[in-house]
């Protein structure tokens, strides 16, 4: 079966045949299409001059989110709708208000990122409706892009200005109409010189792909695998895309934990967990890359990926999250920090996949807090993550769970650390002994984000932060209370 790639363009339907499975919708606009507004930066989703927006039908609704087209593939956007910088100019001719309130504003200078920067405002402008964006709002909507030329004042003084001018209608029941005449019964493949990529839609299908074809390459939001062919140029098996299984998109509490499906993206499963932990994760959620990547990137992808620098490992270890595998021979369910069995090595076999990640929810006694240490505030990769969760008895530490990414080739747990801290009183005679005992728990390496003895360092006072936030006397408040994620 060899299916065209179908998506809504331009007001039509486009076809596309003939381009590898690989192909990123940055190389198709611009050396098929020759849509030459939406630009190449950095071509590994960290610049945001690719930045387009993309529509998808959720559940019977029209969804639109900016992403980095740099690193997504083009048969991802079968059944979608893709929208770039020439797409705002209005019908009668004039400049959209995102258009507008840049040029007022002189929030173009050499103009390179502009074109990204408006498809990211017109991602705001869309889901604000009408209503003023706040500070933290816009620098999240902008934290993907980056300028060289404005220092960005001009553009944060345009993203206010936007809402302000006569305002500019989105047919989007349109959009959506459109969208459901291109919508697949079942699911689709795609080929091309002998490499395919298939889109399952449902569970069962994917299965069976999965169990058919054991060589193939799970592709979610393609944040990680992406890079790997853009800048590795790794040439890439045949690819299972899981973006269109409904069953893996769904975010469902189940009595103390919240089962989040594999195809959850970051953006949804954050916002969902940090409804529950607003003040431990509201941060991480915010500087965990950037938009763009969360609208693209999955919960299940950051966990299946399993880098040791990756941010959601330690806080889900923490806080004991499990993770439920699904495989031709049925489900199995196993403790995160039981999948990593070495660097890059999982407890993953051929014909299985990640299915969902089950999440408890706040519990009494429970104190937890996760910390991410990087050079940059917005879209930088950690030097070292850490996550502390502490059940107490009254006083005494009934259960420490503490995990580290950054410190060891794989997400690891402090085991001598939690040992020292298990059974006593949660004071400072306690705290130090396990601050020392983490050096028995980790030998970190040095790279180009910190050295072994920074990691070491900084862990150590991490713990103490995490003491001082928590301790039974005196705890001083979360020092960075993020209002975004709460909101
Ligand atoms: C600019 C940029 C910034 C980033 N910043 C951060 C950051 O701050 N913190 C951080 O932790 N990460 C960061 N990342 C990494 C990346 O965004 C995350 O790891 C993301 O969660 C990957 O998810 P994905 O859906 O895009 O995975 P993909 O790229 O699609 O896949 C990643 C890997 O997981 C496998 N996989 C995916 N889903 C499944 C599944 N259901 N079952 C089995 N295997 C599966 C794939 O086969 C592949 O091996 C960043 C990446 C970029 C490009
Ligand atoms: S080209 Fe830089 S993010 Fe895509
Ligand atoms: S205007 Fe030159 S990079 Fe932004």
């Amino acid at each position: 079966m060899a299916d065209p790639i179908r998506f809504y363009f331009r007001n039509a339907v486009h076809e596309v045949t003939g381009v590898a499975p690989t192909q990123t919708i940055l190389q198709h606009l611009r050396e098929d299409l020759r849509c030459t507004g939406t630009k190449e930066g950095c071509a590994e989703g960290d610049c945001g001059a690719c930045t387009v927006v993309v529509g998808s039908l959720e559940n019977g609704e029209l969804e639109l989110k900016a992403v980095n087209s740099c690193i997504q593939f083009t048969p991802t956007l079968d059944g979608k709708a893709l929208f770039t910088v020439e797409d705002l100019q209005l019908p009668d001719g004039r400049l959209h208000p995102v258009q507008q309130a840049l040029v007022e504003c002189h929030g173009s200078q050499c103009g390179f990122c502009t074109p990204g920067f408006a498809m990211s405002l017109w991602g705001m402008y869309l889901k604000q409706e009408g209503t003023a964006p706040s500070r933290c709002q816009i620098d999240d909507a902008l934290s993907g892009n980056l300028c060289r030329c404005t220092g960005y004042r001009p553009i944060i003084d345009a993203a206010q200005r936007m809402v302000e001018l006569p305002r500019a209608d989105f047919d989007r029941a349109a959009v959506a109409g459109q969208l459901l005449a291109l919508q697949r019964g079942a699911g689709s493949s795609y080929s091309y010189e002998g490499r395919s990529f298939h889109a399952p839609r449902t569970l069962d299908e994917l299965v069976a792909l999965r169990a058919a074809h054991p060589q193939a390459l799970i592709l979610a939001g393609s944040t990680d695998v992406g890079l790997w062919v853009t800048k590795q140029m790794r040439e890439l098996n045949d690819i299972i895309y899981i973006g269109n299984v409904a069953e893996l998109k769904s975010v469902r509490e189940e009595g103390n934990y919240l089962e989040i499906g594999a195809g959850v993206t970051l953006q949804d499963a954050y916002a969902a967990v940090c409804r529950h932990y607003p003040q431990e994760l509201g941060e991480l959620m915010q500087r965990f890359a950037s938009l763009p990547i969360r609208n693209a990137g999955t919960l299940g992808g950051n966990v299946a990926n399993g880098s040791p620098i990756g941010d959601s490992m330690p806080w889900l270890i923490a806080l004991g999250a499990r993770l439920v595998l699904r495989g031709a021979n049925g489900t199995r369910e196993l403790a995160l920090e039981d999948f990593y069995l070495g660097y890059q090595q999982k407890d993953l076999q051929a014909d299985e996949f990640v299915a969902s990640l089950r999440v408890p929810l706040p519990q009494a006694g429970v104190r937890f807090r996760t910390y991410k240490l990087a050079k940059r505030f917005d879209q930088d990769i950690s030097a070292v993550c850490a996550a502390f969760a502490l059940t107490l008895d009254g006083e005494i530490v009934k259960e420490a769970r503490i995990a580290f990414g950054g410190m060891a080739a794989t997400p690891k747990r402090a085991a001598a650390a939690e040992a020292v801290l298990t059974g006593r009183v949660w004071n400072e005679d306690a705290l130090k002994e396990a601050m020392t005992a983490l050096a028995q728990d980790y030998a970190p390496l040095s790279d180009m984000r910190a050295s072994s003895s920074y990691r070491m360092k900084t862990a150590q006072n991490l713990l103490r932060r995490f003491w001082l936030e928590t301790r039974l006397e005196n705890p001083l408040p979360p020092s960075a209370v993020n209002a975004f994620a709460a909101a």
